[in-house]
């Protein structure tokens, strides 16, 4: 069934010209710019995409694009899905499968967080070398998961080092701050209480946001090398929580996302 429905959207993409793009990439909450760098791109909205999930959150524009940045063939996901829009593990997912049915080798992530991490700002950004699923569940806990892959997928590197660390010297070279550090995925929508952010704080996590592991563990599922990075909208910091506002969440990214761009396109011109 899901193979069914997978080779149906591919047929769709390929029609359109979606021809074996290298690097797929996921943008996040207000970090959705990066499609104005590629060259000859082809659009194809997600309620246009057989068995793709229909975009829901009005800030999120809901579409794959396809061309060239530095020369090299990706594929965009602008706008993602989310638990708490109501879609399943299966759904949130299903795009990760569809990129990789393409021919994508490397996945690119990006979100938008709030610094756990007191030593971590507002408008910084921070690559993600680890992460702590809260979210409850899993994209591979479905009946025939070993037709796509190993059921118990190993987790001990699910972020690609080699591409954290080209990251990072790109980072310094071009004198753009990233800090790093471990991101722990909640459902949401609804922000932490103080006592939560307390927790997660103990925990180990550096970051939170609502997105991103469900599609990590599918990419090491289908073991496809991850690089992410958040961007860091808040500070959630519990002895002094102001409010949330989620418009202030979504200006900070667009604020940041400039010098995320610059990273992407950078790892992009050196794989
Ligand atoms: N919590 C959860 N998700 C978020 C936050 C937060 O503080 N900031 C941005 N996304």
């Amino acid at each position: 069934m899901l193979k069914k429905q997978l080779e149906e959207s591919l047929a769709h993409l390929k029609s359109k010209g979606f021809d074996t793009p290298e690097i797929g990439i996921v943008l996040g909450t207000g970090l959705g710019r990066l499609v104005d760098e590629i060259k000859n791109p082809i659009e194809a909205h997600y309620n246009h995409i057989p068995f793709f999930p229909l975009a829901t959150v009005e800030f999120h524009t809901g579409k794959l694009v396809y061309g060239t940045i530095e020369d090299k063939k990706v594929v965009v996901m602008q706008g993602r899905f989310h638990l708490y829009e109501g879609y399943d593990f299966m759904d949130i997912t299903y795009p990760i499968r569809v990129m990789h049915m393409l021919g994508i080798s490397k996945l690119f992530i990006s979100n938008a967080a709030g610094a756990i991490n007191l030593d971590y700002k507002k408008g910084d950004m921070m690559l993600i070398e680890d992460h702590i699923n809260l979210q409850g569940g899993s994209p591979l806990a479905f009946k025939n998961v070993s037709a796509f892959g190993q059921r118990f997928v190993d987790m001990s590197e699910p972020y690609d080092k080699e591409m954290c660390k080209k990251l990072m010297t790109i980072a310094k070279d071009h004198g753009i701050s990233l800090k790093s550090g471990v991101y722990a995925s909640v459902v949401g929508p609804q922000l932490e209480t103080k006592a939560e952010y307390r927790m997660l704080k103990i925990i180990g996590a550096d970051a939170v946001g609502m997105s991103t592991v469900p599609e990590v563990i599918v990419a090491n599922h289908l073991e496809l090398p991850i690089v992410a990075v958040s961007v860091l909208t808040d500070e959630c910091d519990p002895d002094h929580l102001e409010p949330v506002n989620i418009s202030e969440i979504i200006a900070i990214a667009e604020e940041t996302e400039p010098k995320m761009v610059k990273l992407f396109r950078e790892l992009i011109k050196q794989l």
